[in-house]
């Protein structure tokens, strides 16, 4: 099945494809942690987008889209996909489309001071990308990757006037793609304001898994 998690930052779209690509064995592939990524490992994708990220703001269409289109045409890709942070705005939508066709578009639905409590509280291992929550899904120890025992980190991204920013962006850039994939009637509307365990059962009756 071929998907797109669509929604706002920190509306739980990671958490859950993780799960869901891990279930049905098909590729979690995240724009985001493509260019965290990068950053990480200093190549030259990642010093020229480092500065946009820690602002919030958008990477280019187009070398979002040369990345998305190399990624998708490997042979891991070709029975399935969840695209979780791309498209996020029309032209990068319209792009996917002559890509490939998709079978269906999640809209993760969270209120505003939901995403600020989610995403203030968020941390992260940076070596796997495995994410905690301080208060809904701590660590065993404090500060410390369950399984590496490494200090976790705040994203950059993750303090407050970044998450201000990226949400601006998300109304503005992203919000009416919503619109886009449901006049397409591809659209399916997921509550991802409970806890985790509810919202991924909804998401598995949802998907048929
Ligand atoms: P990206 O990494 O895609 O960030 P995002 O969309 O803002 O999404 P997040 O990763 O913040 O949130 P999420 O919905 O995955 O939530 P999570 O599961 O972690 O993009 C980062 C940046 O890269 C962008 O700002 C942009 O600069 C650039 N970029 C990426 N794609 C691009 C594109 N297509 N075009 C241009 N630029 C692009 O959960 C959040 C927290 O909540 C965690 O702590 C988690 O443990 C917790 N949580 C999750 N679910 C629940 C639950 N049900 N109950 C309680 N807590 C929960």
């Amino acid at each position: 099945m071929k998907m797109v998690f669509l929604g706002p930052p920190g509306a739980g779209k990671g958490t859950m494809a993780v799960r869901v690509a891990e279930e049905a064995g098909i590729p979690h592939i995240s724009t985001g942690d493509i260019f965290r990524f990068n950053i990480k490992n200093q190549t030259e994708l990642g010093t020229r987008v480092k500065a946009i990220l820690d602002s919030g703001e958008l990477v280019p269409d187009s070398l979002t889209i040369e990345l998305v289109q190399d990624r998708i045409s490997k042979d891991d890709a070709q029975s399935g996909f969840i695209l979780d942070g791309f498209p996020r705005t029309i032209p990068q939508a319209d792009a996917l489309s002559s890509m490939t066709t998709l079978d269906r578009v999640i809209n993760f639905e969270l209120n505003d001071e939901e995403v600020v409590r989610r995403l203030s509280g968020r941390r992260v291992h940076p070596g796997s990308g495995r994410t905690y929550h301080v208060l809904f899904s701590p660590p065993r120890v404090e500060g410390k990757d369950d399984a590496t025992g490494e200090d976790l980190v705040q994203r950059e991204d993750d303090k407050e006037d970044a998450i201000k920013n990226r949400l601006r962006v998300y109304r503005e850039q992203t919000e009416p793609l919503i619109q886009y994939y449901r006049s397409r009637d591809m659209l399916v509307d997921l509550d991802s304001s409970p806890a985790p365990d509810t919202v991924y059962a909804a998401l598995k009756a949802l998907l048929n898994l």
